[in-house]
């Protein structure tokens, strides 16, 4: 019985390490050499659907996005970058290692339909450097895009391009980046309009006389003077996308030993050994009073200007006091003067209300009907606050 679990929980056990096993992706790559791993929709379009696909023959083409970081921390290594550039396109890994080891990566797929998720881990083993290849150039390709040359189709024609120009077939891709990485611009959506890739090539073959014309001082002072020419005398490209920007290509010699950066020179801070700090003397002081009168004094003296002009029109130039001796006992009694006349004013027009008064002054007035209630019992102690209608369409309606 106890026999039977053990070998149920070892076949689980050895199951699930074997599917685990299964759903990593191992690649390997050289130190030094360019390293590009596609990330497929249609394969994890499969993971995602395994048996619709085959049972009821539907096929969807789900945008995907990608999400890569190398495990247990939340970017990717150093060397790596990842780029996709749509949903509905492939993912793109690529980079070039420069020290052997291995790098887990972890790659989480975003269904954008369904918002499923699958994660996969892509271990890449990154051996040996496989050849040396002291002899670099790069090239800047202009009608391109980083996503449009990292596929290996495209990879390879630039590279037929390049022996022919290079006259060998020794040749590897060192790196390949877009020019938004070296401070490009996002061109204008347009058609024609394109980011630019700049492609690095080794091998261990010296440059072809033709790739030598550009160290040649000629070719420099043409590129400053113009920088019309687009390709040179010996650029070759069979697909027109491919062809490469001569003036924006270099040679790099990595053959010849690099010379070391001159030792730093000392300053003359710099104390001496066993030397005594001696400390500067402080600075002398200084009058402050100038800064004073112009920060304190200037704006104070502003101020106080322009407080006596307002006063002296709030004051004295008040409309109706216009006169020039206009004195404050005057002021006083000519406002007093006003009250007591508009009082008596009001008096007399309160003598006046024998006419009687407007309809609309009346309470309950209705201003449709014009219609007015019968007269209240004047002598009635209080008046009702809310009277009744009076309105004949509410006297119609049925009573409940
Ligand atoms: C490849 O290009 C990237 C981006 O310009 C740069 O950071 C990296 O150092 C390059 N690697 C090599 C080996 O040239």
């Amino acid at each position: 019985m106890a026999d039977k679990r053990n070998w149920g929980f070892c076949l689980t056990v050895c199951l699930a390490s074997f599917l685990v096993a299964n759903a990593d992706i191992k690649v390997s790559a050289p130190v030094g050499q360019l390293f590009v791993f596609e990330l497929q929709r249609e394969t994890f379009q499969n993971e995602f659907e395994p048996f619709l696909k085959h049972y009821a023959g539907r096929v969807y083409n789900d945008p995907m996005v990608f999400k890569c970081n190398k495990q247990s921390f939340p970017d990717l290594p150093e060397w790596l970058r990842f780029t996709q550039r749509h949903p509905y396109d492939n993912g793109f890994l690529y980079g070039t290692p420069m020290s052997a080891g291995k790098s887990i990566i972890e790659v989480t797929v975003i269904n954008k339909r369904s918002y499923d998720t699958f994660r996969e881990r892509l271990i890449i083993n990154i051996g040996p450097r496989a050849n040396k290849m002291p002899f670099q150039a790069e090239f800047f390709i202009k009608l391109r895009e980083i996503e449009k040359v990292l596929p290996s189709t495209v990879q390879a024609a630039i590279k037929q391009d390049v022996m022919r120009m290079w006259e060998t077939d020794r040749l590897e891709f060192v790196n390949i980046t877009s020019a938004l990485d070296r401070g490009g611009r996002v061109p204008l959506p347009l058609a024609g309009h394109y980011e630019g890739v700049y492609v690095k090539m080794g091998s261990d073959q010296y440059y072809s006389k033709c790739l030598l014309k550009l160290q040649s001082p000629d070719h420099q002072r043409q590129c400053e003077a113009g920088g019309r020419r687009e390709t040179g005398d010996c650029a070759i490209c069979t697909i027109p996308s491919n062809c490469i920007t001569w003036c924006k290509s270099i040679l790099i010699d990595l053959s010849r030993p690099v010379a070391a950066p001159p030792a730093p020179s000392m300053g003359s801070g710099v104390l001496e050994a066993g030397g005594q700090y001696d400390p500067l003397d402080s600075p002398p002081t200084r009058d402050y009073f100038l800064d004073y009168i112009v920060t304190v004094l200037v704006p104070l003296v502003l101020a106080i200007l322009l407080c006596l002009l307002l006063a002296y029109i709030m004051c004295c130039r008040r409309e109706g006091v216009e006169k020039r001796d206009a004195r404050t006992p005057e002021i006083q009694l000519y406002h007093h003067h006003t009250i007591h006349g508009n009082s008596s004013e009001l008096r007399s027009m309160a003598g006046a209300r024998g006419v009687p008064p407007p309809l609309s002054s009346l309470p309950m007035f209705n201003f449709r009907t014009g219609e007015r209630p019968p007269p209240l019992q004047s002598d009635s102690p209080s008046i009702p606050l809310i009277m009744a209608q009076h309105e004949p369409n509410i006297d119609s309606l049925p009573r409940k």
